[in-house]
């Protein structure tokens, strides 16, 4: 392996550490701590874990957390009456539904994913999936940031990975990583992170004919597919950097959407998995919480 090997995990816990500091100055303040609300639905135990990591991380940072779980058989009506009553609990400042919701049992309504996250104060909308958080992203002046890009535009910044006039391919076209991946990379100057912008931007997906000449030509590829090490080492440019968003559970392996080994050989810094962007997208939604809470304040 020649490739540098970019330590999410390392980053996180520094930024973990900078939001606690700022929530700590916010207390002293004299506001209350931040609180962020988490709503779970069914019993999918990949989401358990995620949802008991983000709790923990809260606590780590002094910042309150509920959690609302909700059962699968839980009807559209109810889930829409629960967000609103966190719209309106003045001491709630953020609001999470873990996606992805469950598929409905029986022959009841089925839960739909947009009008659930449509329903979200989007002052509260600390994952920023609301149309409004979308749409101020997309002009250029964002209120909340998604998690998971933001974590890489701060890996890469801290990594002092420039990305100004850097050809970056993102394959993958989520409403949740790759297609806010590639407009944050693409804006202009600092609008989505300090020196993490102005970047020539593809955005490559299942349906791409040439993509292997299309990520080979990257200076920086971002992988955010969801499927299994489908980059392989001969997709990659020599020296490109190559940042893997991909969580996939193969028998009891976790792997990337990168063939790790093998991309390591071409790359000049790579990130793991696990280890690598997962722990950003905690990090970063800790301090979206405490922006919704210092918005909130006035
Ligand atoms: N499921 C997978 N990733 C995410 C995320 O970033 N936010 C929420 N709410 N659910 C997810």
């Amino acid at each position: 392996m020649s490739a540098t090997r970019l330590d999410g995990k390392k980053i996180a816990l520094k930024i973990r550490a900078e939001v606690a500091q700022s929530v700590q100055k916010f207390v002293e303040d004299g506001n209350a701590a931040p609180k962020l609300a988490a709503v779970l639905v069914g019993d999918d135990p990949a989401s358990q874990v995620y949802v008991r990591n983000k709790e923990r991380a809260c606590e780590k940072a002094g910042i309150a957390s509920r959690l609302d779980r909700m059962p699968a058989s839980t009807t559209p009506a109810e889930l829409l009456a629960r967000i609103d009553e966190l719209n309106s609990d003045q001491s709630v400042n953020g609001i999470l539904v873990q996606l992805p919701l469950p598929q409905i049992e029986g022959d009841g309504p089925a839960l739909d994913e947009r009008e659930v996250l449509d329903a979200i104060d989007p002052l509260k909308d600390v994952d920023a999936f609301s149309p409004i958080n979308v749409g101020l992203l997309m002009q250029g002046r964002p209120r909340f940031l998604p998690c998971t890009p933001h974590g890489i535009v701060q890996m890469l910044h801290r990594c002092d990975i420039e990305t100004a006039g850097k050809h970056v391919v993102v394959v993958g076209r989520s409403e949740i990583v790759g297609k806010p991946m590639a407009m944050m990379l693409a804006q202009k100057d600092s609008t989505c992170g300090p020196q993490t912008a102005n970047a020539t931007v593809t955005i490559a997906h299942s349906r791409t004919s040439n993509l292997k000449e299309v990520c080979l030509s990257a200076d920086i590829l971002i992988a955010a597919v969801g499927r299994p090490e489908m980059i392989r080492g001969d997709m990659i440019r020599p020296g490109a950097v190559v940042v893997d968003v991909g969580i996939n559970r193969v028998g009891d392996r976790l792997v990337g959407d990168v063939a790790f080994d093998e991309a390591a050989e071409t790359a000049s810094a790579i990130t793991p998995v696990p280890g690598g962007v997962g722990p950003l997208t905690i990090a970063m939604l800790l301090h979206n919480t405490l922006l919704a809470a210092k918005l909130q304040s006035g």
